[in-house]
């Protein structure tokens, strides 16, 4: 069986766990719970869910260990995305194919529902007892070292031309860091210096910048119906985009390169790397 079936069977765990975690839609103030049902229920690919389960493989662990870590990334993914459709920050209407959080309920509740994400997905993990260093990789990931930061680095950088440098730190932060979380949580707990946790980090970092200039690409070469967010959006908002600083062909190059050092540190880890190597093929290579 290759990981392409394997990857079904994950993402029927990782949402078993995010259906036990979320509260039901009858629990009070049901608005707010139908919004966190609402952001998470809606089509995601789950590419950060499978990364973990795909890095336990590499190393071999049981995915069991991994539920929890597995549905937590998902959730501050989906606070992330609820927040950056916001009118404050990209104002898009259009997310996963259906109206934004802020469209179908209202930006108060949004906000609102951002907040409970992120925090649920602290709760989940402390409840099922994951690691305090695979929490404390979470958190860093996070928070305004990372994603947040990331965040704030791209609303500055509208309509300017930042360096390659500071573009690739906004773009290891906004979205290579969850990534990374992502892929380094299941061997948290053996530290930084370990081996394997050094491949995978590896991986994830070529992986995560990967990630964020073939988003950019999309933007630009996909349409609305394919990539079920507003096409055009970026270049609408004038953002600092991979594409936009050196054009489609050398970000095209630059994400086919980046796969290479990805599978280079692959050959480092002791388990089964089909998986993460067809999620970061899948990275490259998809259309939504
Ligand atoms: C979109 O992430 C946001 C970025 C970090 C570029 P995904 O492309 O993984 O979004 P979903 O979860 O599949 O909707
Ligand atoms: C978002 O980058 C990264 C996040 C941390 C949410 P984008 O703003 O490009 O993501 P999309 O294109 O709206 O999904
Ligand atoms: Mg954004
Ligand atoms: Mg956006
Ligand atoms: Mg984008």
């Amino acid at each position: 069986m290759g990981f392409s079936e394997r990857a079904n069977g994950y993402i029927e765990r990782v949402e078993a766990t995010l259906d036990r975690w979320l509260p039901a839609e009858s629990t009070e103030p049901r608005a707010l719970h139908a919004a966190l049902r609402y952001a998470v229920f809606n089509g995601g690919k789950r590419i950060r869910p499978l990364l973990s389960f795909a890095a336990a493989e590499a190393v071999g662990l049981s995915p069991k260990g991994v539920d929890a870590m597995a549905a937590a990334v998902e959730l501050i993914h989906c606070y992330s995305l609820v927040h950056d459709d916001l009118p404050a920050m990209d104002d898009d209407d259009l997310r996963r194919g259906k109206p934004t959080v802020h469209k179908a309920f209202d930006e108060a509740t949004a906000i609102l529902a951002g907040d409970a994400l992120l925090t649920l997905a602290f709760e989940g993990m402390a409840r099922d007892r994951a690691s305090s260093r695979a929490i404390g990789e979470l958190a860093a990931a996070a928070g305004s070292g990372g994603m947040v930061g990331g965040q704030a680095m791209d609303l500055a950088f509208e309509a300017t031309k930042p360096t390659r440098e500071a573009l690739e730190t906004m773009f290891r932060k906004k979205t290579g860091a969850l990534i990374r979380a992502a892929v380094v949580m299941p061997v948290a707990e053996r530290g930084a210096d370990d081996p394997s946790h050094r491949a995978l980090g590896e991986y994830a970092e070529a992986i995560g910048l990967a990630f964020q200039i073939v988003d950019d690409l999309l933007d630009i070469e996909g349409s609305t119906e394919e990539i079920g967010k507003p096409a055009g959006s970026d270049e609408a908002r004038d953002k600092a985009t991979w594409p936009a600083l050196f054009g489609l062909e050398a970000s095209r190059r630059h994400a086919d390169d980046l796969t290479e050092a990805a599978w280079a540190a692959l050959a480092r880890l002791p388990g089964d790397t089909d998986g993460l190597r067809w999620l970061g093929e899948r990275i490259v290579r998809r259309r939504s």
